[in-house]
C-alpha cells in the first residue's frame, strides 16, 4: 500500500520526522515534487542528517526514489550522496529517468528574477536553488531531463537549443555578463559526466513502473512530499507560493503512480502545532514580539536551507481546513507540541472576518487572505514536562491542556491525529496508529 505525507501548511511541518517515524514499515520512499528547496531534518541515535534531495528514508537503508515530478538539481544530489556515504551510510537512492534537471542556469536566473521583483514585493523570497526557473522550461518543452544526461547526442542537442536563449535571457533582459553558466561544452562536459555516473551506478528508473512493481510485490511504498499546501502552485498562496503541488494528487502525477494507488492508501498531512513561513507575503495569524521570539528560539525557526529566521504565528484552522480537502487526508500528524509548552495561553485562528462575514477557509486569492483578520479560539498551556517521559507512557500521559488542544483540532480537521511529536528525535513522539497496519 502506498501512505503519502502532505505538508499541511507551509512548509517545514516537521514531514521528514513524521517519513522516519513510519519508515521502519516501508520499503521505498519516494519523492514526488519539489527539489533541492526542501529541508527535511532526520535525527538517527542522536545524529543530525539534513537532508534537501535524498528521501528521507534512504538514511534508514530503504530505497529512496526521485520521481518524475522532483527536479533533481545532480550536483546537491551527489553532494547529499557522497556526504551521507562518508557518514558510514550507503543510500540507495534512484532517479526517474523523467524527472527534469537544475542546471547552473536555473539558479542565477531565480536569484535575478527575485531581484526584479522584490520592487514590486512580488519576490516570493525563494531559496533561490533554481527550483521555479526549472519547472517554467519543464512546462515550456525546453527541459532537460535526467534521460537526457544518458544520452550524450541528445543532450547536447537540448543545450544547443536551450541555452543560447537562456543567455539572451540573462544579458539582453537583465544586462548581466554570462559566465560558464551559460557556456554549452562546459556544460555538457560536466552533465554528460554526471549521466555517466547515474548510469553506471545504476540509478536511472523508469519511476511508475519501478514503484508500480514493489506494490504489486506487496511492499510497502511511502510517497514524501515537500513544503507544504499553502505553498501549492495551484492550491497556495499564489505567487507566494513554490513551482509545483505538494498536495496529494500530484503523489500520482509525479511518481507515474495511479491516483486510484495514492487514493486507496492513506494520506497523512502534517501539521505543526502552530505556524512557521520563511517567505514573504501576508500571513494573518502571524505574531511579533516576544512572544514570536520565544516560539522561534524554542521551535529553532530557522530556515534548514537558507539558515534564515522565519516569521511565526498561531496555528491557523481556516489553512488547514483547506489543506485537509484539497489532498483528502485520512489521518494528520501534530508536531512539535513541545516547543509551544510554557505559555500561559495558546491561540489558534478558528475563522476569519472578511467584510463583515465569518468564514472557516481560505478565501481563493492571497489578496483577500491578507484581508481576513483572525476570530481566535484561546486554549490553557501545557506545562514545560519531561518529554521522553511522556513519550515512553504514551498520549494519555500527556497533560491535559495539550490533549484539549490535539482534540480540538482533530475535531475541526475531521481526521484523526495519527501521531504526535514532542521532540526532535524519533522516540520523542507517540504514535496513536501505524498507517502502514
Ligand atoms: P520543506 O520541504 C518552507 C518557500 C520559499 C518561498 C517559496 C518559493 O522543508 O517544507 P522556491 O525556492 O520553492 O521557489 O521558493 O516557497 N519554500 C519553503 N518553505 N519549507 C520548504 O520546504 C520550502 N520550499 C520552498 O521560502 O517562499
Ligand atoms: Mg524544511
Amino acid at each position: 500500500m502506498t501512505v503519502t505525507i502532505v505538508g499541511a501548511q507551509l512548509g517545514d511541518e516537521g514531514k521528514g520526522g513524521i517519513v522516519d517515524l513510519y519508515g521502519d514499515h516501508a520499503d521505498v520512499v519516494a519523492r514526488y515534487q519539489g527539489g533541492d528547496n526542501a529541508g527535511h531534518t532526520v535525527v538517527l541515535d542522536g545524529d543530525e542528517y539534513k537532508l534537501s534531495l535524498v528521501p528521507s528514508g534512504a538514511v534508514r537503508g530503504k530505497t529512496g526514489v526521485l520521481g518524475n515530478g522532483v527536479v533533481i538539481n545532480p550536483r546537491t544530489l551527489f553532494d547529499e550522496i557522497d556526504a551521507l556515504k562518508e557518514r558510514g551510510l550507503d543510500p540507495d537512492v534512484r532517479v526517474a529517468r523523467r524527472a527534469h534537471v537544475i542546471m547552473p542556469y536555473h539558479r542565477l536566473l531565480d536569484g535575478i528574477e527575485e531581484e526584479a521583483k522584490s520592487d514590486s514585493d512580488l519576490d516570493a523570497g525563494t531559496t533561490g536553488r533554481g527550483i521555479g526557473p526549472t519547472y517554467e522550461d519543464k512546462v515550456g518543452r525546453r527541459g532537460i531531463r535526467i534521460g537526457d544526461l544518458l544520452d550524450h547526442e541528445v543532450l547536447r542537442e537540448r543545450l544547443e537549443y536551450v541555452v543560447p536563449q537562456k543567455r539572451a535571457i540573462y544579458e539582453d533582459v537583465y544586462g548581466k555578463t554570462a559566465g560558464e553558466e551559460f557556456d554549452v561544452e562546459a556544460l555538457f562536459e560536466e552533465y554528460s559526466a554526471i549521466g555517466d555516473r547515474i548510469r553506471s551506478a545504476e540509478m536511472d528508473v523508469n519511476a511508475g513502473e519501478f514503484l508500480a512493481e514493489h506494490l504489486h510485490d506487496g511492499d510497502n511504498v511511502m510517497l514524501e512530499g515537500a513544503q507544504g499546501t499553502s505553498l501549492d502552485i495551484d492550491h497556495g498562496i499564489y505567487p507566494f507560493v513554490t513551482s509545483s503541488n505538494p498536495t496529494a494528487g500530484y503523489a500520482a502525477t509525479g511518481t507515474g503512480l495511479g491516483v486510484t494507488d495514492v487514493g486507496r492508501g492513506e494520506v497523512i498531512g502534517i501539521v505543526k502545532a502552530y505556524l512557521s513561513r520563511v517567505g514573504t507575503g501576508p500571513l494573518p495569524t502571524e505574531l511579533d514580539g516576544e512572544l514570536a521570539e520565544y516560539i522561534r528560539e524554542e521551535g529553532g525557526e530557522y530556515g534548514t536551507v537558507t539558515g534564515r529566521p522565519r516569521r511565526v504565528g498561531w496555528l491557523d484552522l481556516p489553512m488547514l481546513r483547506h489543506a485537509a480537502r484539497a489532498s483528502g487526508f485520512t489521518g494528520i500528524a501534530i508536531n512539535h507540541l513541545d516547543v509551544i509548552a510554557g505559555l500561559d495561553e495558546v491561540k489558534v485562528g478558528h475563522a476569519y472576518e472578511l467584510d463583515g462575514d465569518t468564514i472557516e477557509t481560505m478565501p481563493a486569492t492571497t489578496e483577500r487572505w491578507g484581508d481576513c483578520d483572525p476570530v481566535y479560539r484561546t486554549f490553557d498551556g501545557w506545562p514545560e514536562v519531561d518529554w521522553d517521559e511522556i513519550a515512553a507512557e504514551g498520549y494519555d500521559a500527556l497533560p491535559a491542556a495539550a490533549q484539549e488542544y490535539v482534540e480540538y483540532v482533530e475535531t475541526e480537521v475531521g481526521v484523526p491525529a495519527y501521531a504526535l511529536s514532542i521532540g526532535p528525535g524519533r522516540e520523542q513522539s507517540i504514535v496513536r496508529t501505524n498507517p502502514f497496519a
